[in-house]
């Protein structure tokens, strides 16, 4: 359990790579889960719009709205003692221009206590990553795949161009990003992009040599009946706890040994 009350800043991940100590970040999307990740003592939660799938259950992370992922970050935002919290900007908030990305991001800052957003791209968003971090907006950059760009990609792909991967990775460095996720991309470019940039690395199916790691929650915790992704590794298989509690919960109700005594008022 985390005992350290004091919350991480945006300067703090720079500080960590520095001194070559591995940054952890999870996912989360509301207030319960956010306070058990914070109490573990993570130093950065992402509000992904990975909630689109996860929690929404659309097929993708296109669907979800500003709207949304602004109440799920007010919930997070509360829960939060310690870790930094980084929300995601969702497509197509960034895209509207660099005075409408400032727009949407600010009222992320402004309506929620996080701290910092993320947003898909490098080369092509380095315009837009500048004018936030001018306006005083950090910004996580999130090169590699790029979730939102599904059916451009034409799936979930490793993706593989080095020249590309590099130039976006460095330009969200000079745009002025204080951080970078990397997502599925071959571990020795990941390796290589770490060693390129003074900003750190945060992998998710990058290898175990960039700067950090993040995770969805519920693929980490085994939340969902279905196979993880390759780059999870579950550390728990909650969703048979899950069903297990509430078959045994449905069972003792049918056979009225649910509520007994312990559970009952005189
Ligand atoms: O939305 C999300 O959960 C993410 C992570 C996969 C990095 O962007």
């Amino acid at each position: 359990m985390n005992s350290d009350d004091r919350q991480i800043t945006v300067p703090q991940f720079s500080a960590m790579k520095a001194a070559g100590r591995k940054i952890t970040m999870l996912t989360a999307y509301d207030f319960p889960t956010a306070q058990l990740v914070d109490a573990a003592g993570v130093d950065g939660i992402l509000v992904g719009d990975s909630v689109s799938m996860v929690v929404q259950g659309h097929p993708n992370t296109l669907p979800v709205t500003l709207e949304e992922m602004i109440y799920h970050a007010e919930m997070v935002g509360r829960a939060i003692r310690h870790a930094l919290v980084v929300v995601d900007m969702p497509f197509p908030s960034f895209h509207l221009g660099v005075s409408r990305a400032i727009e949407n991001a600010g009222r992320i800052l402004k309506e929620t206590c996080c701290q910092a957003v993320k947003l898909e791209g490098g080369v092509e968003q380095a315009e837009v990553i500048a004018g936030l971090v001018r306006a005083g907006i950090p910004v996580m950059a999130h090169c590699g795949l790029c979730p939102q760009s599904v059916h451009q990609l034409g799936g979930y792909r490793v993706q593989r161009d080095e020249d590309r991967l590099m130039a976006d990775a460095r330009a969200a460095e000079q745009a002025g990003a204080f951080a970078i996720v990397l997502e599925c991309i071959p571990t020795a470019l990941a390796r290589q992009i770490t060693a390129a940039l003074t900003i750190p690395t945060i992998g998710i199916g990058a290898g175990a040599d960039c700067d950090g790691q993040v995770l969805v929650y519920h693929d980490l915790l085994g939340m969902t009946c279905a196979r993880p992704p390759r780059h999870v590794r579950p550390y728990a298989e909650l969703h048979r706890a899950i069903l297990d509690a509430v078959t045994r919960y449905r069972d003792d109700v049918r056979a009225g040994t649910f509520p007994g005594p312990e559970q009952t008022f005189q």
